[in-house]
């Protein structure tokens, strides 16, 4: 009698007990055989991948030259993202190895809905509110926000994110403006907002958000010369990639005053250390703990995505992709390089 067929290998990478949760639950309708690994993906932990058809991981794992020779070695054929972005991918040396795969959108609204939620904390001071009312301090001194209607609000990069933002904030009534290389025109109209350059965006806007993607064009967007331009006060949301804004340069924005605020969901190096616990050790990233400091700052770790829906919607469309590879159908959701 044939042996029957067993079901192909998934290595998850960087899985924590929600992911688990949310995958197995899909995976009855899959039956894949899965591994799960609490730590990133490394050149020193691909060992681990060995025997896997497929690999899975996540925003912080980075796919470098090395991770691709030893997985593509060991004969895995596919990556996939649990993410929309794909900068911790070696795409150019991925070409013609190892084809990558990621989830493009799983819930634009829970990111705008989470940049939304920084914007308000920070303006409103409900975090310092909050503790101070705990310790029966029913004071306003130093509480003081803006009213949001009628500010001006700049948000860089109309995707998917941006244009689920644009129409929270045009609710607010605040008036928006827009930068992106691809403008959409017809959904601005409809929205009621207007594209700028990216220069009048900085220097009109009282809340900047940064939801663009990390290229070697957006690294370091906002730095001292994007900052010089802004008014005075202004606030920075970024929930699109750490290194969108050069961290040294926003500190000293936020010392001086002409930063009012940042929301940071995300951070130049947060691989270390976003996800973990690490409240029982020294926090040895000096910049980190610096803006750890300012009362003004928010920092979140990675966690804009983090809403059940998103969740489901990112091992539904995960566990697609995959299946699509091993049915030898167009991977819709692939991303490869281009120049
Ligand atoms: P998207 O691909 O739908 O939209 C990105 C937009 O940015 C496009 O309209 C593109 O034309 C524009 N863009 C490209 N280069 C630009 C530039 N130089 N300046 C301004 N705009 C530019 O992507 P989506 O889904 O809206 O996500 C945006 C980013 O948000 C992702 O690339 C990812 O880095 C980040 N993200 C963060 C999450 C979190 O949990 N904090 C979760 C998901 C995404």
């Amino acid at each position: 009698m044939a042996e029957a067929k067993s079901k192909p290998l998934i290595a998850f990478f960087d899985t924590k007990p929600y992911d688990r949760e949310v995958f197995n639950q899909l995976n009855d309708d899959y039956g894949y055989q899965i591994k799960y690994f609490q730590y990133h993906i490394t050149p020193d932990n691909c060992i681990l991948a060995k025997d896997a058809d497929v690999v899975v991981v996540f925003v912080n794992d980075i796919i470098s030259s090395d991770v691709i020779d030893q997985l593509a070695g060991f004969g895995v054929k596919l990556v996939a993202l649990r993410c929309s972005g794909f900068n911790n991918v070696d795409l150019k040396y991925a070409k013609g190895k190892i084809q990558i795969v990621r989830v493009p959108a799983y819930s634009p609204n829970a990111i705008a809905e989470h940049t939304v939620a920084l914007m308000m904390t920070l303006n409103r001071k409900i975090h310092r509110a909050y503790f101070r009312t705990r310790d029966a301090n029913f004071t306003l001194n130093g509480l003081m926000g803006f009213t949001m209607q009628g500010k001006t609000a700049g948000v860089i990069g109309t995707g998917k994110i941006g244009k689920a933002l644009v129409r929270i904030l045009r609710g607010f009534d605040m008036k928006v403006l827009a930068y992106d290389p691809y403008p959409d025109e017809k959904h601005a109209k409809e929205v009621g907002y207007s594209y700028v350059d990216l220069d009048s965006l900085m220097q009109q806007s009282d809340v900047i958000s940064l939801n663009c993607p990390l290229t070697r064009e957006t690294k370091w967007l906002i730095d001292k010369d994007a900052i010089g331009m802004m008014k005075k006060g202004v606030m920075i949301i970024n929930t699109g990639r750490g290194k969108l804004i050069r961290t040294t340069d926003l500190i000293v924005g936020l010392k001086s005053g002409k930063v009012g605020s940042a929301g940071l969901d995300v951070y130049e190096e947060e691989s270390e250390f976003f996800f973990e616990d690490l409240s029982d050790r020294v926090l040895f990233d000096d910049t980190l703990a610096r803006l750890l400091t300012f009362n003004n700052v928010i920092i979140t770790s990675h966690q804009a995505f983090f809403t059940r829906e998103a969740l489901m919607n990112i091992a539904g469309v995960t566990l697609g992709n995959i299946q699509d590879f091993f049915d030898g159908k167009k991977l819709v959701n692939e991303v490869v390089f281009s120049e």
